[in-house]
């Protein structure tokens, strides 16, 4: 959700900061835009629409300079349109803005701007920093930033420019990403390391309320009184290549993704799994046989498809090692008066680390006296550094707004945190021992035979998917792989998908069934199988048109549906994946045969950087 780079340096900075807002398109956009000085003269650019727009009116009109700052907006405040897309200037054109966030008290302080004869000619809540950088303005670029900032309450992550000082950008960090990177006689500011993975490796995750002053020789950082922070450098991890955030020979990130998944997972559970007997360690969580007897409860908070993975983990846990966990919505979790505290475990589960209604819920519980353990794709991401226990995906970078191989290596991460937590309760069932093992050791083949079938599973989007609405039902672990199947159908291609447990069909949405309806209906629990043939028998004599994703022990079942794809044979627990995947590449090929955007849906962002 809004992409944010800044350059300065020696080399053609608005090259970099095109290439730089390409590599942020994932997180979503809907205006694009940049600042740079050329020649001591502030000049800008910006439009609603594609980046393309951008390049070409650059082309038609480059701008020449080694300093520069660039953005992909994604409107919360005001529509998308040319005024609306950052940069943000000044009345006078001296300070150039951009912005990733919502300045909340924005009404109040554009109030106050106009009383005192203020123009302004956006509708964004970004247009008051400007105005406001410009008013503190008098002759120090960071006093002003810093001095705008006390009267600012919201997210913020900034860049900005003065014309009169050439040699600078400021940028700023409250509750939405901001990282510098390091070069030689250069440096970058950036949203997320994506846009600087050719550039450098040596980056810096700013903290909450941080200023920077980046010049092309140095980077200082500063609290918001001005008083000197430190700067501590990390690296850029190695599978965030230059490669990694390529399509390569797909014509798709989100195909491409899909495929990677038998390797993610093996990633995810690398250096982690010891052996075959189910031990397990993780670098950065662990527990004693004590702290685990005196946990109480598991809360599990995250949002979409990390959810999703979220309420398999709640079904996991709760099925081995019978304790209660529930798995929360992290929006709902904030504004819910929670009951976390000592002896409860939150698990905040997120690819990107960024989403703010995750982040805060795990600030909350961890307020609150809960041990907080975040599940994350993204080292040094906010969720990873605000929590007390860390366990990496290693899935790579994911640039698709659909989730697929994050959502594979977090149930991943789930089986060897339910073997973990095994370990400390010493009661876990030597069957359970044996079950998520080899759940978790068969994942990557289960998901590979499945990928195998890919042919087939394009051909099933032209029987099924000519409604503009659907089911996915299951029981148990799937109906968990149903709600992800169906979040996955409507935000890529904008059929109506619904997942119901099958039981509950007849409790109201089975009055929606007619003639044709189409219906996905898993049967991969072998002991819910009879229920699974009674569920599609009930819709089939609706008139719905049922595709099966079965184990190849179901195979009495298939016969009763119209089409079926069947996924092998694997542990219980480990069929959820190929199911998924099954359910990815429905929803892939159905979106592609619809026209749609696959890799970047509408309205959507790939980072939840806001409420
Ligand atoms: C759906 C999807 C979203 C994310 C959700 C959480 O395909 O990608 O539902 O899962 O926005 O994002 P993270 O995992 O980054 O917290």
């Amino acid at each position: 959700m809004c992409g944010i780079i800044g350059y300065i340096g020696y080399r053609e900075a608005v090259k970099i900061i095109l290439d730089g807002l390409e590599c942020l398109e994932y997180r979503g956009y809907d205006s694009t835009g940049l600042a740079a000085i050329e020649n001591g003269k502030l000049l800008y650019r910006k439009n609603v629409g594609r980046l393309s727009v951008l390049k070409d009116s650059i082309d038609k009109d480059p701008i020449t300079a080694n300093i520069g700052i660039g953005h992909n907006r994604w409107a919360t405040h005001g529509k998308p349109s040319d005024i609306n897309a950052h940069p943000h200037l000044s009345s006078d054109g001296l300070i150039s803005v951009i912005h990733n966030g919502i300045i909340e008290n924005y009404l109040e302080l554009k109030a106050a701007l106009e009383a005192k004869g203020v123009e302004f000619v956006s509708e964004t809540d970004t247009e008051v920093v400007a105005h406001l950088i410009r008013e503190k303005y008098k002759g120090d670029l960071l006093s002003a930033v810093s001095e705008a900032l006390s009267e600012i309450r919201g997210a913020y992550a900034l860049c900005v420019l003065c014309e009169s000082e050439p040699g600078r950008i400021i940028a700023a960090k409250l509750a939405s990403p901001l990282i510098i990177g390091f070069g030689d006689a250069e440096n970058f500011v950036a949203s997320d390391s994506t846009a600087l993975a050719a550039h450098t490796r040596r980056i810096c995750n700013l903290n909450d309320r941080v200023i920077a002053d980046v010049t092309a020789e140095s980077v200082h950082l500063y609290d918001l009184d001005l008083k000197p922070l430190e700067l501590v450098e990390e690296h850029i991890p190695d599978e965030w290549t230059q490669e990694a955030v390529a399509l390569g020979e797909y014509s798709h990130f989100m195909l491409k993704e899909i495929h990677e998944q038998p390797q993610a997972i093996r990633n995810a559970a690398m250096g982690k799994l010891g052996s075959k007997d189910g031990s397990v360690a993780f670098d950065g969580f662990s527990f004693t046989k004590e702290e685990y007897k005196k946990l109480k409860r598991i809360d599990i908070v995250a949002c979409g498809t990390a959810y999703f993975a979220g309420v398999f983990g709640k079904y996991l846990i709760e099925k081995h090692l019978r304790i209660p966990v529930e798995a929360c919505i992290a929006s709902e979790f904030r504004y819910k008066n929670p009951i976390v505290g000592e002896g409860s475990l939150v698990i905040a589960i997120s690819q990107s680390g960024e989403t703010m209604d995750t982040l805060e819920s795990l600030k909350l519980a961890k307020a609150r006296g809960a041990k907080t353990l975040a599940i994350t794709n993204v080292l040094g991401s906010q969720i990873d550094r605000a929590a007390d226990y860390r366990i990496y995906t290693m899935a790579g970078p994911e640039i698709a707004v659909a989730s697929t191989k994050a959502y594979s290596t977090q149930v991943e991460i789930l089986y060897l945190l339910a073997l973990y937590f095994g370990s400390l309760s010493e009661s876990m069932p030597a069957e359970s021992v044996e079950a998520l093992t080899n759940a978790a050791m068969q994942a990557p083949d289960a998901v590979s035979y499945v990928l195998g079938q890919e042919k087939a599973i394009e051909q099933a989007t032209e029987e099924i998917f000519k409604s503009s609405r659907m089911f996915f039902i299951g029981r148990g672990a799937d109906y968990c792989a149903s709600l992800e199947g169906a979040l996955k159908l409507k935000e890529i291609s904008y059929i109506h998908a619904e997942a119901y447990p099958s039981g509950e069909l007849k409790h109201g949405p089975i009055a929606l069934i007619e003639e044709g309806t189409p219906i996905v209906a898993l049967a991969t629990q072998p002991e819910l199988y009879d229920k699974a043939l009674s569920n599609i028998k009930e819709v089939k004599a609706r008139g719905a048109k049922v595709l099966l994703i079965a184990r190849d022990s179901a195979a009495y079942i298939a016969r009763e549906a119209d089409i079926s794809i069947m996924i092998g044979e694997m542990e219980d627990d480990a069929a959820i994946l190929p199911a998924v995947c099954v359910m990815q590449l429905l929803s892939y090929y159905t979106a592609l045969k619809l026209g749609r955007d696959v890799d970047k849906p509408r309205n959507l962002a790939k980072s939840v950087t806001v409420e």
